[in-house]
């Protein structure tokens, strides 16, 4: 067994033991473990919400605006929300946290399918879309620090500018696409805010990608989950209150630091280690095509045999359903019967996308599915053989 094949082995007996333990104390319909994927899914919706709150307040620039409320940029309208809005403080406080958690929450499901060996295969669109959106998630965030407009706004701003200047013959473009123009203005902040929201509702669309080849994803917690998670964000909205820091001067001294959100900012502290922005280039995109090609068919670091996919026996299929349904690959198709035939519709496998797991001659009564490399007759041989061992 390779060193990888045993990494895989050892994290998946952790993740087995930690949800025997977690099943022990919350019982097996309560597991957060259950519901891995619906973590984050949950804290998107408190996002979006939250978001849409804060939007009504928001001024996207950086000067001049709105004068006769004392609101004459996005700082101050952030501000404004802050101490004037009544509950202003708590929907930016659930506003920033369940940012934070939803990047935990989207580790850990990512670790968890990377553990349980279930991100390869037939699963690497699932992976692949996994990894975009988690990038995407990441610069949502980012963006939405850069649009308080205080001194990490501005710091960050320049260091994102430093950055970006570094890419070779494209840099100067991807400068003037970023703060929309030559300098910061307050057509940098309106595309901030454009990027915030939009690369958000893109989301969905990545979400959609996510979703399409799995049967019944679980997207949903039990609401007693939704209340918990709801609640840990309100504990930090209460212990932690989010404030800004001072408001942003082009023109004055520099902020030589600021506060960091390791969730979020992580590549900014990176940013300031690496000799130079191409080794730091080099090591993002790296990583993010690195994690991206994992599961891919060439790059697999665990071989399996090629599988023969299930067989439907058309003489036996009464067209029911019950295979199609439970597939969790969406390999089977229900195609309309002959005319000969006394039933409507008969299951037909698509081979590419069939992965012999063996649930469809599980779920169908009428031995109408077998699978070539597996008969029955070889399974009932082999429970016996270990009922007989017992
Ligand atoms: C925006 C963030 C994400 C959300 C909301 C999300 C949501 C989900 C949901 C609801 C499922 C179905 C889980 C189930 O039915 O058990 C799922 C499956 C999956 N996700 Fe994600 N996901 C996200 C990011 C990621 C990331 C970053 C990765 C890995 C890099 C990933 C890899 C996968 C894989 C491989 C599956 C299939 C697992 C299986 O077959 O059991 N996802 N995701
Ligand atoms: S063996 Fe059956 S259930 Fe499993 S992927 Fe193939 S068709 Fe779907
Ligand atoms: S479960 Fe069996 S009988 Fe029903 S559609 Fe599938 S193969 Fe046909």
């Amino acid at each position: 067994m390779s060193a990888y094949e045993q990494l895989i082995k050892s994290g998946n007996k952790f993740f087995l033991v930690l949800e025997d333990l977690t099943n022990k104390i919350m019982t097996s319909k309560y597991n957060p473990l259950y519901y891995h994927g619906a973590l984050p899914q949950f804290y998107l919706w408190v996002l979006f919400l939250s978001g849409l709150l804060l939007f009504a307040y928001y001024i996207p620039t950086v000067d001049n605006a709105y004068l006769s409320k004392g609101i004459i940029n996005a700082w101050t309208s952030v501000e404004y929300i802050n101490d004037k809005i009544p509950f202003g403080a708590v929907v930016r406080g659930i506003h920033r946290y369940a940012g934070d958690a939803m990047v935990i929450t989207i580790l850990l499901h990512a670790i968890r399918v990377w553990f349980t060996d279930r991100y390869r295969q037939y699963r690497w669109l699932q992976w692949f879309s996994g990894i975009v959106l988690f990038v995407m998630v990441l610069f949502i965030g980012q963006t939405g620090y850069y649009l308080v407009w205080d001194e990490r706004s501005l710091a960050l701003t320049r260091m994102t500018v430093y950055a970006l200047e570094g890419v070779p013959l494209i840099g100067p473009g991807l400068k003037s696409w970023f703060l929309n123009g030559d300098t910061i203005s307050n057509y940098t902040m309106s595309n901030y805010l454009f990027i915030h929201i939009g690369l958000s509702f893109s989301l969905l669309f990545g979400l959609w990608i996510h979703y399409v080849r799995m049967t019944r994803p679980v997207m949903t917690p039990p609401p007693a989950i939704n209340y918990v998670l709801m609640a840990l964000v309100l504990v930090f909205v209460f212990m932690f209150p989010i404030t800004s820091g001072k408001m942003a001067t082009l023109n004055g001294t520099p902020p030589t630091g600021f506060e960091m959100d390791w969730f979020f900012l992580a590549p900014y502290a990176l940013m300031n280690v690496v000799p130079s922005v191409l080794v730091y280039w080099l090591i993002v995109v790296g990583i993010t095509v690195g994690l991206c090609l994992l599961p891919m068919p060439w790059a697999f670091l665990i071989k399996e045999p090629p599988v023969e996919a299930a067989e439907v026996v058309l003489t036996k299929c009464v067209g029911c359903n019950l295979c199609y349904l439970d597939c969790p690959y969406q390999a089977i198709e229900m195609v309309p019967a002959p005319a000969n035939s006394r039933f409507k519709l008969l299951a037909t496998v698509m081979p590419y996308r069939c992965s012999g797991c063996g649930v469809c001659v599980g779920a169908c009564a009428f031995d109408a599915i077998d699978l070539p490399d597996l008969p029955d007759a070889n399974v009932l041989a082999q429970v016996k053989q270990i009922m007989e061992a017992k």
